[in-house]
Order: structure tokens, then C-alpha cells, then sequence
């Protein structure tokens, strides 16, 4: 399985996905479009949990970051797939108990829990919090007393692995919010203090060394170096952690600048880190952990297409030609936020040659709001269907009203079936919450 076998060009010319002709699909549910490849998703949660299943005699569990995609019918693609979820909010995590997904095999995360999140976590009997302040640990202390809980928890630590990314996406420098530093002893003083809370049960550590990498080297250093302190933590507190959790990030293809991997290579990741993992608990004496990932964007990103119709086209001479489309930065906001690289096609042209260079741009009111820059594409037409590939994450989970337009709604394609899984937000939905006072009328 690869992601570009998922994409074909039928014998129109026309881009297929999930077996549905993306023109048709255009016509159908209009533009823009959020287009999910339900295989290309199960495909990827397959290969991770057999992994786990195959090195690690199952000893672990895979768990979809939902922060990368998150709508009720991916948890229960997730659910369906035997694997768990990390969600970050009282949203999404509403989302997943609303979908029916088991409380137990989820790992609710962030650096700033509210109260009211956490409330709401016991509540609906979530199976570990990744614990990332003393505040929060006093606070869920004293929340799970009162409602008679003994609460699972992991702590989140910075194992300070620098990887090779988007400076923006790197979450274990030394300088991050997330996590109690390694080096600094910040991690051990936390762990001595969560070993004292008596309604919480520290069982491990989770780390989360950035996104969108590609070196197996910065996930074996960071099992490496997890295993170290796991082996401190019992030589100094007698501490045995059971679990830990490697976060997720790794890479996917957005342009040819990016590796294409293959499924076959996402196993191996994980394969480096399950060896390192078994060679430091021999090597450190202690029984290897419950190993859990938490891959977002390689589960669903490259499942993703996203579809508009082109408009207004621009051509500055000598400078660049602008194609724009009826989408824009409030459906895919990451050129705007990281810069980055997408590559587009024309889903009605696909056997065109690709001889113009241009920068696709969108319908918001400022001078930022590009799709991606400087594309190769075929000379586009008004009209044209454009389709930007690999856009299945953190485009919709990103996406806001902005200009007050309405977030693109997402469909799910398998095996020429498509279908709703987020209805088109209507202009009635942007006011939906809006008051005009008494006092203004
Ligand atoms: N676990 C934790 C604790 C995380 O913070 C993240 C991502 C993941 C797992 C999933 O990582 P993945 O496998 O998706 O790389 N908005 C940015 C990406 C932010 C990632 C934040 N954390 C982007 O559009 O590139």
C-alpha cells in the first residue's frame, strides 16, 4: 500500500480517489472539499498496531493523535481498528465519547488542562492523563479524591532530542512548553512528587520529540534516553514504570522534496525504536514497557485531498502568475503558519503537461493567504478542478471561519462510495452564535 496507488487517473484523465472520479465528487458535493481516503487511514492503523502485534508481541498500543483529524467517524475507523486515540481538549475528546469510543483506550493530553476538562475526563472514565504541570497534578489529585478515583497517569517529559523539522513543530528543545526537562532534573523532581499524590498511579512517561520527521536516528535517541531515566528512576525512587509512550511524528510525502514511504517503512520505524527499546531493558535490567505511539499525520494525512474549482487568475509579468481558488487559509491554514509545500494537480487534466509555474492562492482578504507557492501545474482554466494532495492533516482540524467563510464540509471515499462524515457548514452556522444586544437594536 502507498498513498499514490490510492490515487489513480482514470481513463477520462480525471483524478480517482477511493475509487470515486474527484471531478464527479467536485459536482457533486461542490467546492472546496475535504476528500478522505478511508483506506489509505485503516491501512495505517493496521500497520502500526501489527508491528506492535509482530516485534513486540503486543505488547503496546498504537493511538491515533485525533488532534491531526478529528470528526466523529474517525474515532470510529479507530474504534474499529482495535487501536486507542490521544485527544488534547474536552472537544475532542466529546467528539471520540460521542462516536462511542471506549473511554479506557484513551490518552487525553495538554499543557494547560482546564479544571473543567479534567472534570469532565473522570467523568467519562478516561483511561490515562499525560500529566504536564504541578498545578494539574494537584488539581486532578484533589478532582479524582472527590469522585473516588485512583486516576492512571503518565508524565510528560522532554527528553530534549532536537529533530530535523519546522522549527514551529519541534516540542522537545529545551526551550518548549511542553514537558519536565531530562537534563535539568526537572523530570525527576516531578516524577518524586506524582509518586506522592495518593489518588493518582503514576504508571510511566510519554514523550513527543516534534512532527513531520523522517530520521529513525531521533526516535531511537529519544527511547534511548527515555529507557535511562526510567532505569534512574528506579535505582533512586525504586519506581517501576510500566508504559511508554513515544508520541508520534513521523514523516509524509507532501512533494517530491519528502521521502516516499511506503507502509512497509512505516513498520520500520517502529521496528528501530522496539529494538532500542528491548536492548536498554536488557541492557538496563528492567522489564521491557507497555509501548505505546501516537502517529497523527502518518495515519491520515496523506488520505487526504482537498478539491476546489479555479477563479480569478493573475498574472504579474516577470513576477508570477497567481491561479486562485474558492478555498483559502481558513481551510488549510499551514502555508500561512509553517510555509509549506503542497503539490497540486488538476483532477479534470490530470494527463496534462505540467509546463506553467504557479502559486495558488485563496479567497481571504490578505496578501498571505496561499494555498502553496510556486506549484508546477498544468496552464489552468477558470473552472479547472484543483486538487492539493496530501491535505488529510491538520487542514480541517485547523480550520476556522475566518472572512466568515463557512469550513468545507469532508467526505469519506472507499471503494467508489463517498459520503458526509462533516456536512457543509452553511452561512445560518456562522450566526448561529451570534447576539445582537437589546441595546444595539
Ligand atoms: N502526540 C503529541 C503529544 C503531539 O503533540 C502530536 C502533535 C502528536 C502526538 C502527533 O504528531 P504527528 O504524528 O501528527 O506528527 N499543526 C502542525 C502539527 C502540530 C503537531 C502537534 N503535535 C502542522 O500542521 O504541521
Amino acid at each position: 500500500m502507498n498513498v499514490r496507488e490510492t490515487l489513480k487517473i482514470d481513463q477520462n484523465g480525471h483524478l480517482e480517489i477511493g475509487g470515486c472520479d474527484a471531478v464527479e465528487l467536485a459536482k457533486k458535493f461542490g467546492t472546496p472539499l475535504y476528500v478522505m481516503d478511508e483506506k489509505y487511514i485503516r491501512d495505517m492503523c493496521r500497520v502500526y498496531r501489527d508491528t506492535i502485534e509482530k516485534k513486540y508481541g503486543g505488547n503496546g498500543l498504537v493511538l491515533y493523535a485525533s488532534k491531526a483529524f478529528s470528526c466523529m467517524a474517525v474515532y470510529k475507523i479507530a474504534q474499529q481498528e482495535n487501536i486507542g486515540v490521544d485527544v488534547v481538549s474536552g472537544g475532542e475528546l466529546y467528539t471520540a465519547v460521542k462516536a462511542g469510543f471506549p473511554a479506557d483506550k484513551i490518552y487525553m493530553h495538554g499543557n494547560n488542562k482546564l479544571r473543567s476538562e479534567l472534570e469532565y475526563a473522570l467523568e467519562c472514565g478516561v483511561g490515562t492523563i499525560v500529566v504536564d504541570a504541578y498545578s494539574e497534578l494537584d488539581m486532578l489529585d484533589g478532582l479524582a479524591e472527590k469522585c473516588g478515583k485512583k486516576q492512571d497517569i503518565l508524565l510528560r517529559v522532554n527528553p530534549g532530542v532536537e529533530a530535523h523539522t519546522h522549527h514551529f513543530i519541534q516540542t522537545a528543545k529545551t526551550d518548549s512548553k511542553f514537558g519536565f526537562s531530562l537534563s535539568d532534573g526537572t523530570a525527576e523532581k516531578i516524577t518524586e512528587y506524582a509518586l506522592g499524590k495518593k489518588n493518582l498511579r503514576l504508571r510511566g512517561y510519554h514523550c513527543h520529540i516534534g512532527s513531520q520527521i523522517f530520521e529513525k536516528q531521533s526516535f531511537r535517541l529519544a527511547a534511548d534516553k527515555m529507557m535511562a531515566f526510567m532505569s534512574g528512576m528506579k535505582q533512586k525512587f525504586g519506581f517501576v514504570a510500566d508504559k511508554l509512550n513515544l508520541g508520534g511524528g513521523y514523516g509524509i510525502w507532501y512533494t517530491d522534496e519528502d521521502a516516499k514511504i511506503s507502509s512497509a517503512q512505516y513498520a520500520l520505524y517502529l521496528d528501530a525504536v522496539v529494538d532500542e527499546i528491548k536492548a536498554k531493558a536488557k541492557e538496563y535490567s528492567l522489564d521491557e514497557p507497555y509501548l505505546l505511539i501516537e502517529p497523527g499525520r502518518s495515519i491520515v494525512g496523506e488520505a487526504g485531498v482537498t478539491l476546489y474549482t479555479v477563479g480569478a487568475i493573475k498574472e504579474i509579468p516577470g513576477v508570477k502568475k497567481y491561479v486562485a481558488v474558492d478555498g483559502g487559509m481558513f481551510e488549510n491554514p499551514r502555508y500561512a503558519l509553517y510555509q509549506a509545500k503542497y503539490t497540486a494537480v488538476l483532477a479534470n487534466r490530470m494527463n496534462d503537461k505540467a509546463d506553467d509555474v504557479v502559486t495558488v492562492a485563496g479567497k481571504c482578504c490578505e496578501s498571505g493567504d496561499i494555498v502553496c507557492a510556486n506549484v508546477p501545474l498544468p496552464k489552468a482554466k477558470t473552472g479547472d478542478i484543483l486538487a492539493v494532495l496530501s491535505t488529510g492533516a491538520y487542514n480541517y482540524s485547523m480550520a476556522s471561519n475566518y472572512n466568515r467563510n463557512p469550513i468545507p464540509p469532508v467526505v469519506l471515499v472507499n471503494e467508489g462510495h463517498a459520503d458526509y462524515v462533516v456536512k457543509p457548514q452553511t452561512f445560518e452556522d456562522i450566526v448561529r452564535n451570534d447576539v445582537v444586544p437589546e441595546r444595539l437594536r
